[in-house]
């Protein structure tokens, strides 16, 4: 309706000059005349203009007065005409009941009366003069009209009074675009097959190429996934094997005492490890090898004087849930030993546990990162040589190295990258070359050396991806939307 009102009148006339007039005059209603006018203008049919109208209208105590009178006017009628009135009995005549409200008659009225000379107000109330004029309720039905007062009237009405308020009015006024035409086309907008038979009598819709496509609707990779991904092709282009480390129940024998880490070390304390309640225990552990973890951790042995206690297969058999994935490594180097030795490059990205107060940088369970190196004669200047490649892959090319302590490597050493964001040295792995303690009763060749390091998945990923709580990346209060919205990052932390 009002398409064609607009597009036919604009066929004889020149213009609309404004589109509230016109919506008046064709009984139309105004946000429709506005949106069609929008909608021709897209496609070219007319071209338009703002225009901006600034009006008084009455608040909602103006039309009240405008209705019923002014406040002074009633408090002036309600004073006889001879002689006085108590205040008292004036305000139970005007405003019985709800006199302590902001729209008294009986007090506005009294303020305005007097102010106008109307009044004489003691402690009794009487007139002045005989006649008044309600001018305030004249000029307010005058803008009711839509009539304009003199602009001191109006200021005192908007500022002193508050009766009236300014309200903006916007509109368009209306030419012939460059398309116009008195009737809109409809355009095919769909590739269907009616529409190609038929595509000699249509007109199709012109291509928006700016246009953003459907969201497409697909699974999406959670950035620990993408980020372990990326470190995993990394290990791979060095050439190393990942290790199969699908299990998160483990021993305690493989996780600490396998690793030359004694039974009274703090970390064996359940205030640090999950331990099983059911099973509680391991099934089976290589009985001879046992037997010189055993002997190594009380007496020693292989040049090393050991811990010189009472070591108990109860402890090591208690299961628990994994705190490192060096659990895994040691394993795969139990097995290498069986064999005749070849050098191998080892790595595993996998889920640990530990039993850790849960803050926005700490979870009870987090992902490891574990590389690994063992070959004849390997020094500390191949583990500093393996660790500068690695690094470097990531995009982290300053090193620092600090003597560190692990139960089963020496030397141990922190690795420090400088991080330009926070401007400082921060802590990005551990590592260290396995102890003889360790190697030798596995039955590994005197003369081969592990270098190993770890570092935790979460990290970097946080840092990539602009997470500060740990808990917005892992978790029950991960927001899914999060991981369907975020890019892909490319490693590169520095
Ligand atoms: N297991 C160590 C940790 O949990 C990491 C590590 C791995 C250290 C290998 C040295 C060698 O922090």
């Amino acid at each position: 309706m009002a398409e064609e009102a607009i597009l036919g009148y604009l066929l004889d006339n020149e213009e609309i000059t404004d589109s509230g007039q016109f919506s008046a005059e064709h009984n139309l209603s105004h946000d429709e005349v506005v949106n069609v006018i929008k909608r021709l203008h897209a496609f070219g049919y007319v071209d338009c203009q703002n225009i901006k109208r600034v009006s008084s209208v009455l608040t909602d105590e103006g039309k009240k007065y405008a209705a019923e009178g002014s406040p002074e006017v009633h408090y002036f009628l309600a004073v006889p005409a001879e002689g006085s009135i108590s205040k008292d009995e004036l305000q139970k005549k005007l405003s019985p009941s709800d006199w302590k409200s902001t729209t008294s008659v009986f007090r506005i009225g009294s303020i305005y009366a007097v102010k106008n000379n109307w009044v004489e107000r003691g402690k009794q109330v009487s007139r002045k003069v005989q006649h008044v004029e309600d001018k305030v309720k004249n000029l307010l039905l005058q803008i009711q009209e839509g009539m304009e007062p003199d602009e001191e009237s109006l200021n005192y009405l908007k500022t002193t009074r508050r009766l009236v308020e300014e309200k903006v009015w916007k509109g368009y006024s209306v030419k012939k675009g460059p398309n116009y035409a008195p009737k809109r086309m409809s355009f095919a907008t769909d590739l269907s097959r009616e529409n190609l038979q038929n595509w000699k009598e249509l007109e199709f819709k012109e291509y928006n190429f700016n246009a953003k496509g459907q969201p497409v609707d697909a699974g999406h990779v959670h950035p620990l996934l993408k980020v372990r991904k990326q470190f995993k092709d990394i290990f791979r282009q060095m050439g190393f094997e990942e290790m199969p480390t699908n299990n998160f129940v483990e021993s305690s024998f493989w996780n600490f005492d396998a690793l030359f880490q004694p039974q009274q070390h703090p970390a064996r304390d359940s205030h640090d490890t999950f331990f099983l309640k059911a099973p509680s225990t391991t099934r089976e552990l290589p009985e001879d090898y046992v037997e010189r973890v055993k002997q190594v951790h009380e007496s020693g042995g292989y040049g090393s004087r050991g811990y010189n206690y009472d070591w108990k297969r109860e402890e090591a058999n208690k299961n628990l849930l994994r705190t490192h994935t060096t659990a895994v490594s040691s394993r795969m180097l139990y097995a290498l030993a069986k064999k005749p030795f070849t050098p191998k490059k080892y790595f595993s990205i996998d889920r640990v546990f530990r039993n850790e107060a849960v803050d926005r940088t700490h979870l009870a369970e987090f992902h490891q990162i574990e590389g690994l190196v063992c070959d004849h004669g390997l020094t500390l200047g191949d583990l500093i040589g393996v660790l500068q490649d690695f690094f470097s892959r990531l995009g982290i090319s300053n090193l620092r190295f600090k003597p560190a302590y692990n139960p089963y490597t020496e030397p141990s050493m922190e690795i420090f990258s400088y991080h330009e964001g926070l401007g400082k040295w921060v802590e990005i792995g551990n590592s260290g070359m396995f102890r003889p303690e360790m190697l030798l009763p596995m039955g590994l060749p005197e003369d081969v050396r592990v270098i190993a390091w770890g570092l935790s998945l979460e990290r970097p990923t946080m840092i990539l991806y602009e997470i500060d709580n740990i808990r917005d990346l892992f978790g029950h209060k991960v927001d899914l939307g999060l991981i369907k919205r975020n890019p892909i990052c490319r490693i590169g932390i520095e």
